[in-house]
């Protein structure tokens, strides 16, 4: 595949992440509080965190190891951070999460995997075959670009891990239903780990400044803060005293 049939390829999935986004706000996507089997076949809830995001990291990990242009430049510090998040998310994740009888749409499963597989390989592909060694050499390391883009990764994982840790705690062994969680960024927005998760991969976009980086951004973007929306909906109908001045994603801002 040549750099310019991988961008008009990143293009129309660019489009594809706009149509995903709008639709969002109008069906919910059907795992975790909003499950439903209304959507065929059903899978145990951590298998499907399992196999869902498994090939991303199998995908990073290929082009890593056999990649052309892979371990010939720093574009490995990229390969590093994208395989860290999803070693936490298709392998630590699954085990972190209380168990309880909930299940989810095989559907959801195999959408997440098409979009796992596109995303992990367009960045792996660009990175490993596209990207010649110069264009993340050292002075990219010493770029503004890089340093602020990596700061952003960092933080944004730690916002994410942490209010996935506060979240997942909210249970007591045995327990299986939902509490208003408070403290940290919940104070201010209803996602916290969703929008740690856009700030990690708008880092990883900063960084990489790349067309499969961006899309990917854009897509996170996309999934997330309908995503977002659909629980702080679902959170003010659940819970009468759900706090009012609480916004959706963004602090101060929606
Ligand atoms: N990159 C992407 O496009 C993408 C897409 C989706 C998710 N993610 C990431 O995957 C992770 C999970 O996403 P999610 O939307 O499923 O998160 P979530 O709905 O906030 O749930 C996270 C965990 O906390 C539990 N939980 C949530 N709210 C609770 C409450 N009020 N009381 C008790 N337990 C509660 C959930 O249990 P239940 O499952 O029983 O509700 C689940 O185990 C996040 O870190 C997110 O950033 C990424």
């Amino acid at each position: 595949m040549t750099k310019e049939q991988l961008e008009l390829y990143c293009y129309i999935w660019l489009g594809i992440a706009i149509a995903v986004h709008v639709t969002m706000f109008f069906v919910t996507a059907p795992f975790g509080r909003h499950t439903s089997k209304n959507w065929g076949p059903m899978i145990n809830n951590k298998l499907g965190w399992f196999i869902m995001e498994l090939p991303s990291l199998l995908i990073m990990l290929y082009f890593l190891l056999f990649g052309t242009n892979s371990l010939v430049s720093y574009s490995w510090i990229l390969f590093a951070l994208w395989i860290t998040h999803y070693t936490n998310r298709s392998i630590i994740y699954p085990f972190r999460i209380k168990a309880t009888s909930k299940k989810m749409p095989l559907f959801i499963a195999l959408n997440a995997i098409l979009f796992n597989l596109v995303n992990a390989g367009f960045n792996g592909y660009f990175l490993a075959e596209i990207a010649s060694p110069e264009m993340y050499n050292e002075d990219w390391l010493y770029s503004t670009h890089f340093m602020v883009g990596l700061g952003l990764f960092v933080v944004g994982f730690l916002i994410n891990q942490r209010a996935d840790h506060l979240l997942i705690n909210l249970r007591k062994p045995g327990e299986t239903g939902y509490k208003i969680p408070k403290g940290f960024l919940f104070d201010y927005i209803s996602s916290p780990n969703l929008f740690g998760e856009i700030i990690e991969w708008s880092g990883f976009a900063l960084m990489a400044w790349n067309l499969p980086g961006l899309t990917f951004m854009v897509w996170t973007f996309a999934n997330l803060v309908p995503r977002a929306k659909n629980h702080h909906d679902w959170n003010v109908n659940h819970f009468s005293d759900y706090p009012k001045k609480r916004k959706i994603i963004f602090p101060f801002l929606y």
